[in-house]
């Protein structure tokens, strides 16, 4: 039979028998393994527990003096030796003895005379118990502060990744404020550059009818062609400034912050038809129908005027973009109302559009039309007024060859602002 290994380092047993025979038995067993101290009574016991702490003792019951039961007693009342294992070594061989003996907190009992091979697996058996118990007693202890430590590294390694969001944003900022910059000074530059044409060529025409009439030599030709080229420069100097003034009017929503507007309580139907309404002059010139279905009652409390930007713009876009080429395109309006929200949809049946421009339409300054009046603004503005002014959401689905259906889902009621 091979008995159970020795934990190492070597365990420390303390042998108490008041018969030296016994104590010398149980010394030949275990002194190869184990460092072992004797003791002949039950104070010469507590007295080597106190010194020397053993890891096990093996307890004689019967001794004169103070009995096992007494030692092992004494041993659990104190904190200082209440955790070392009692093991009681006994001739009796009586049930009532060894559960009080239990009760009073040994682990075991053997009896005597003692097979060695017993007593060997007994006490490596409760060693190797005790070390495991202290291994989990030290993994509990240490495992609040592992915890801790983690939790520590984790704090830190949010704060970088907040630290570093932070930074990208600013650096985000920085780089579409520059972006808005040069495109701002791109696009103004043509309309102010025509304007100032236009303007120079009517101030150098005035300055020669003007020498026409000191010389007194002016025709009434010459009258009438100044004023052909006064109407033309004109006209020309005002479309110009108008695109300009619209253009300034985009750049300035791009930055519009969300307090800009009151908000009120308007119905949502009336409010659509107006937006609509205002654009008619404009959308005259095409062929295209807006039809709106939105029911009666939807009242809104939050800010019209952004709304109407939204509107405007997916109007324009459908006008501009997925009628291209048509003549009769259909934008609907419609709306319905859920709970406390109100999913407003504009949809076009025109050309649709493909994944990659859908990936990027809301990017400010992505157009298809750059350099051909298109700024690629428009859907950013769209995103911006929805998501932060209007604090709702706006989702886009399109298929090419059927159409593009914009979601706008807004609360009912403006939250206030935060
Ligand atoms: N309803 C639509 N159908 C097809 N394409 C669209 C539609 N709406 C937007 N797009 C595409 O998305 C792009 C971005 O739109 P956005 O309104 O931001 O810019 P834009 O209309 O080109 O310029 P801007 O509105 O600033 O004058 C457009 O250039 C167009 O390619
Ligand atoms: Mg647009």
């Amino acid at each position: 039979m091979t008995l159970p290994p020795a934990p190492s380092p070597k365990p420390r047993l303390l042998v108490v028998d008041d018969q030296p025979v016994n104590i010398q038995i149980l010394f030949s067993i275990f002194s190869a393994d184990y460092e072992v101290f004797m003791a002949t009574s039950g104070e010469q016991a507590l007295q080597v527990c106190a010194e020397r702490q053993p890891d096990l003792v093996l307890l004689d019951v019967m001794m004169p003096g103070m009995d096992g039961h007494e030692v092992c007693r004494r041993l659990k009342s104190n904190p200082a030796s209440q955790d070392i294992a009692v093991i009681f070594v006994t001739a009796q061989n009586d049930p009532a003895q060894e559960s009080s003996g239990l009760e009073l907190g040994a682990v075991d009992f053997i009896s005597k005379p003692v097979n060695a091979a017993v007593v060997r697996a007994r006490v490596g058996a409760h060693l190797l118990l005790r070390q495991a118990l202290a291994q989990v007693r030290d993994l509990n202890s240490t495992l609040e502060a592992r915890v801790q430590q983690r939790t520590l590294e984790l704090e830190t390694a949010l704060q970088e990744l907040h630290e570093s969001q932070v930074h990208l944003a600013m650096s985000e900022a920085k780089a579409t404020l520059s972006m808005l910059v040069a495109s701002v000074a791109h696009e103004l530059s043509s309309p102010i550059g025509n304007g100032l044409m236009a303007s120079g060529t009517v101030v150098a025409q005035a300055r020669d009818l003007q020498q026409l009439v000191d010389s007194g030599t002016l025709k009434r030709s010459d009258l009438s062609g100044f004023l052909t080229m006064l109407a033309g420069a004109s006209d020309l100097t005002q479309q110009n400034l108008q695109r300009a003034h619209e253009l300034i009017g985009n750049f300035r929503q791009v930055a519009a912050d969300q307090a800009s507007e009151q908000r009120r309580t308007f119905d949502l139907r009336a409010t659509v038809s107006e937006i609509v309404h205002s654009l008619t002059p404009s959308l005259r010139r095409f062929t295209h129908t807006v039809v709106q279905i939105i029911p009666d009652g939807i009242v809104l409390n939050s800010q019209p005027g952004s709304l109407g930007q939204v509107v405007i713009n997916l109007i324009n876009n459908a006008y501009l973009h997925a009628f291209e080429g048509r003549t009769h395109g259909v934008v609907t309006l419609s709306a319905t109302l859920q709970g406390e929200r109100v999913v407003l949809v504009v949809e076009d049946n025109g050309l649709g559009i493909a994944p990659e421009v859908l990936a990027k339409m809301f990017q400010p300054f992505f157009s298809t039309k750059i350099g051909r009046g298109g700024t690629g603004l428009g859907m950013t503005i769209v995103h911006k007024l929805v998501t932060k002014t209007l604090g709702g959401e706006v989702r886009v689905q399109s298929t090419l060859g059927v159409g593009t259906r914009f979601e706008i889902e807004l609360p009912l009621t403006l939250p206030p602002a935060t």
